[in-house]
Order: structure tokens, then sequence, then C-alpha cells
């Protein structure tokens, strides 16, 4: 399919040095690991022409400006810095379609991943009957030996969730170390979330069975310097990701726990004007407005802290973001009560016209506040 496009005039003395491999390194606060890794990768990869893309989200530990330094030494190492994103599988989709390798694999910089394999893993590759080739930890031979029982529970959760669910075959969907034809990752990447960390896993499923995939072992080290960026949370991406590919993309974690959040405002609301009313006496619209205020800011902050967890407004933002959401949901109690009237207008059923109303009043406040309350920056 390569042959039909036109790239003008390129000589063909320079195809020489071309990348046949570009390994894509997602960074965030690895200031201490990049350098042994490009050693080691210099090593593993001895006699074949690669490159190195650093793909860095900004980290307050600059690393890259330890990777600029390298990139200045070595035209074989490329960086990326990103301003204002944060995440691992953006970062990596970023990484592959920055490069034109017609392999590329993605590993950690942590040194957790095992770079020897990566040659073994090209041969395979260009042999020409595979697409995608996975280091493992969960077939023979492989093993994950830094995991606490806490990790390996989880990762052996979600694995399974990935298998029933997804329908993904593969021992080790999780891996975060694996390398694949250009021209299959570029078939599925605008298909792909850049949400969370389970890369691999979305690629698997966005594909749909037409990968020919091979895993081999390895064994999942020890991180060398710094600490691990996954935290519990990572669980709630995990699902997103799940339902998303489950529903084709309509149905999406975050709208769920949006309205999750707004359920659980109404509890707040109810409580609130309980209170109001009986402990401090006030007369009902002062009461019913204090509630509604209650609710919204509890609403804010549990929306911050878990439905938008990876755009979390901060300082000065907090307060900012605080006044349009309440703006935002005004106008969508107004939306709410105008569908819920006009409803009622046909159809006098009370519980039909509430229904209407209430989700009419949560996809606007979920639409407006994903537009100007925690909009990408
Ligand atoms: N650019 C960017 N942005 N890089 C990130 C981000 C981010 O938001 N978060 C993490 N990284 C980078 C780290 O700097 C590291 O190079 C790599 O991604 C993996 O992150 P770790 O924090 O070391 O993750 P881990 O070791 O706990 O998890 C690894 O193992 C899992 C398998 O259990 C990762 O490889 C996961 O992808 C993998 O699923
Ligand atoms: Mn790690």
């Amino acid at each position: 399919m390569n042959d039909a496009i036109q790239t003008g005039d390129v000589r063909p003395t320079q195809t020489a040095e071309l990348p046949q491999l570009s390994v894509i390194v997602p960074t965030f606060n690895e200031r201490g690991n990049v350098a042994t890794l490009f050693r080691r990768l210099e090593t593993a990869l001895a006699g074949v022409a690669f490159e190195v893309v650093f793909v860095d989200d900004n980290s307050p530990d600059r690393t890259w400006q330890v990777v600029r330094a390298l990139a200045r030494q070595d035209r074989r190492v490329r960086c990326i810095r990103r301003v204002g994103r944060r995440g691992l599988s953006g970062a990596c989709i970023e990484g592959i379609l920055a490069s034109s390798a017609p392999y590329a694999a993605v590993i950690d910089a942590d040194l957790q991943h095992d770079e020897t394999q990566l040659s073994k893993m090209l041969k395979l590759l260009q042999g020409g009957d595979l697409d995608l080739v996975v280091g493992s930890r969960y077939v023979e031979g492989g093993s994950a030996e830094s995991f606490n029982k806490q990790r390996a529970g989880a990762s052996a959760l979600a694995t399974e969730v990935a298998r029933r669910v997804l329908r993904v075959k593969i021992a080790d969907p999780m891996s975060g170390f694996f390398m694949i034809s250009r021209e299959s990752f570029e078939q599925v990447a605008p298909q792909l979330s850049t949400q969370g960390f389970k890369i691999l896993l979305d690629v698997i499923v966005t594909a749909g069975g037409r990968l020919r995939v091979k895993e081999i072992p390895y064994t999942f080290g020890s991180r060398l310097h710094g600490e691990s960026k996954l935290d519990s949370m990572v669980a709630l991406d995990f699902l997103g990701l799940v339902l998303a590919k489950l529903t084709n993309d309509i149905v999406s974690l975050r709208f769920l726990l949006f309205a999750l959040v707004g359920s659980l405002g109404l509890i707040v609301h109810f409580v609130a004007l309980y209170i109001s009313l009986e402990v401090f006496d006030l007369e009902f619209p002062e009461a019913q407005a204090t509630a509604a205020l209650c609710a919204m800011t509890s609403n804010f902050v549990l929306n911050n802290f878990f439905t938008y967890r990876d755009q979390r407004l901060r300082g000065f933002g907090i307060l900012r973001g605080l006044i349009l959401f309440y703006l935002v949901c005004s106008v969508g109690l107004l939306a709410n009560v105008g569908v819920a009237f006009s409803v009622y207008d046909q159809e006098p059923i009370w519980w039909l016209a509430g229904a209407a109303g209430a989700l009419m009043g949560v996809v606007w406040n979920y639409a407006m506040s994903g537009l100007f309350v925690w909009r990408k920056r």
C-alpha cells in the first residue's frame, strides 16, 4: 500500500541510516533512569538501526532536559515534551505516531522491562507472520518477581476481566512491553483511548482479532530509580476502558461517574434540606437554596476527585471551577424543569416527566462541565 504514496524525489542513498525500529519510552519523573536505559538499548540493539523516542509529560523533575542532552549527543534519541497533558497511553500513542520506522516498541523507562528481548521481538516481526509481539509475564518462563501480593492480585483480576469480558485471548494483556508493526498500529490508532494506561489491551481489543500475536516470556524486574506512578485509582481507568470497549465508546466511565456523583448529590440535598429546616429553622426557600448549594459543592468536590481525576483542578483553579460549576448546574436545573414540564404537559405521568427532566439535567451538566469546568488544557 505504501507504493501508492507519493513522497517526491527522495534519494535512495539516505535509506541506509533509516531506523528499522522506533522504541517509544513514556516518561514521567524518570530523570535518573533515562540515560541508563539508553545505554542498555544501545547494547541490546547493537547492529539494529533504531531510534528512541522519549515522550515526557513535562515532568517536574525535568526528565526532558536529560533527554534533550542525550539527543544532542546522539541523533538516535528524540524528545517529545508534552505540556498540559498527562497519561501513559496518550504518550505512547503520540510517540508511535511521531515516528516512522516500520516497527515500534513500547518500553518503560524504569528498567522493569527486559530490553534484551527487543532484538528477538524485532526478528519475529520481520519474519512477516506476526503483527504484534508481547513481552509477557504470564507465559511459561516469564514472571513478575517485583510484585507484592496486592499488586499481583490486582493484575490477575484485571487480566481475568479482560479475558472474560473483552474476550482477549493472550495471557498478559496488561503488559506495557510490546512491539507492533506500524501498519497494524496506524489502523487502530484513531480508535484508541488516550486516557489511562492500558494501551496494549486497547490495541488488541480495538483490532478485534485481526492481529497475529505472539507472546514471549520476560521477567518484570524492579524499578531502578524513582517510584511507580500507578496508584489504586488506575482501577477506575481500567473499568472505563472495559466499559468503553464493550459499548463501542457509547458509555464512558466518566459519564457514569458523573451521574453517580449526581445521585449522591440528591441525598446530600435532602439531608441538607432537613438540617436547614429542622436544626437551623430556616424558611423553606432559604433552606432549599442552601441545600442546593451544598449538593452542588459536594458534587463539584467529588467530580474533581474521581470523575476528572486526570484533569484535577488545583489551587486557584478550584475556585474558578466551582463558580463555573454553579453556573452550569443552575442552567442545568432550568433545562431539567423545562423538559419535565413539557413532558408532563403531553403526558401527565409524574415519574416519566421527572425522569426525563433529570436525564436532561445530567446530560447538560455533563456536557457543559466537560466544556467549561474541566476543559482540556
Ligand atoms: N509520559 C508519561 N505520562 N509517562 C508516564 C505517565 C504519564 O502520565 N505515567 C507513567 N509514565 C511512565 C513512567 O515514567 C514509566 O516509564 C512507565 O510509564 C511505566 O510507569 P510506572 O509508574 O513505572 O508503572 P508500573 O511499573 O507501576 O506499571 C508498569 O507495569 C504494568 C504491568 O503491571 C507499566 O508498564 C504498565 O503499563 C503495566 O501495565
Ligand atoms: Mn515501573
